[in-house]
């Protein structure tokens, strides 16, 4: 990718986000493909490609090998869910990967909150995977709830400790629950964690925790807060508490943007 791409990429990344999500900065595009040098996953045998349609950048795409070459990866695709774009570049990028024994994609590498995960309201893009070849893996949901501009009237939990690491903020109840946030852009955040000690769940620690991270995030001027959701086996609840966060999470006013999905194709699997 060359620089004079970066603003079509750039609106591109744009136009394919979720309800919540901040627009697209060139610089996190600049650190996501290591243009800016400062790669977000610097990989020395890891050779990075850019493909582009058109004068105008209709649509792009990133496509990396692994070191030993078997495994290849479409690390994020955006092309206005064109049907046509989507399968060219697809196409192309399945192509460069010849020889990979599995080509996996949206897996990981992404630009923005969104590292990895294909949102599935992007339908030409699943399709045009699908009849490719490629298997879909659930990998959780996108949620996001927006604060009001008034100051939030939550109630205060006791004891909570705020320790702020560069970007990072991370609330604790000592010895019993913690969690980490940050803001992504001016006026838009993240709840990145929340853990309560396996002790200590069930008792409302979790709840008072989450709100007290919003509580927070509305001090530091955030209206537009994000998260993730590895709940997509609920059903049999691994001990990890995922029934316990979707829980709090939509008693926190939280909404479903999307489902995400990660994609793989086995050498030779249908579809092209
Ligand atoms: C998610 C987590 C922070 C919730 O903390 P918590 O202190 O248990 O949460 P709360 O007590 O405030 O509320 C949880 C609610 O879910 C319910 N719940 C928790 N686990 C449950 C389960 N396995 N099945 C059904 N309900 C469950 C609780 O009973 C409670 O509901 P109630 O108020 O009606 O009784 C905690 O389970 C945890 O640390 N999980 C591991 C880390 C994790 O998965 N974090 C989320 C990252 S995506």
């Amino acid at each position: 990718m060359t620089r004079s791409h970066l603003a079509g990429v750039v609106d591109l990344i744009t136009a394919d986000g979720l309800p919540g999500l901040p627009p697209c900065h060139p610089g996190e595009l600049l650190r996501a493909t290591g243009l800016s040098g400062t790669p977000s996953c610097p990989g020395p045998t890891a050779p990075r490609s850019f493909v582009a349609i058109g004068d105008r950048v209709l649509g792009a795409a990133e496509i990396a090998r692994d070191s030993t070459g078997d495994v290849g990866s479409i690390r994020w695709l955006h092309a206005r869910e064109e049907p046509a774009v989507v399968g060219e570049l697809l196409d192309h990028a399945i192509a460069r990967l010849t020889g990979c024994e599995v080509i996996e994609a949206f897996t990981s590498g992404g630009v923005g909150p969104v590292a990895a995960g294909l949102p599935t309201v992007r339908r030409t893009t699943e399709e045009a995977l699908l009849a490719r070849g490629f298997a879909a893996i659930p990998a959780g949901r996108y949620l996001f709830r927006s604060l009001p501009s008034a100051p939030m009237a939550l109630p205060d939990p006791p004891r909570i400790e705020v320790t702020a690491n560069a970007r990072r903020h991370r609330l604790t109840i000592p010895r019993l629950a913690a969690a980490t946030v940050s803001v992504l852009t001016p006026g838009h955040g993240m709840v990145h964690w929340i853990e309560v000690h396996p002790d200590h769940r069930g008792q409302g620690l979790g709840a008072q925790l989450l709100n007290a991270c919003l509580r927070h995030l509305h001090r530091l001027g955030v209206r537009q807060v994000i998260g993730f959701l590895d709940d997509h086996n609920l059903t049999a609840d691994d001990g990890h508490g995922r029934v316990g966060a979707h829980m709090i999470c939509t008693r926190a006013g939280f909404v479903t943007g999307a489902q995400l999905a990660t994609y793989s194709k086995l050498a030779g699997a249908g579809g092209g």
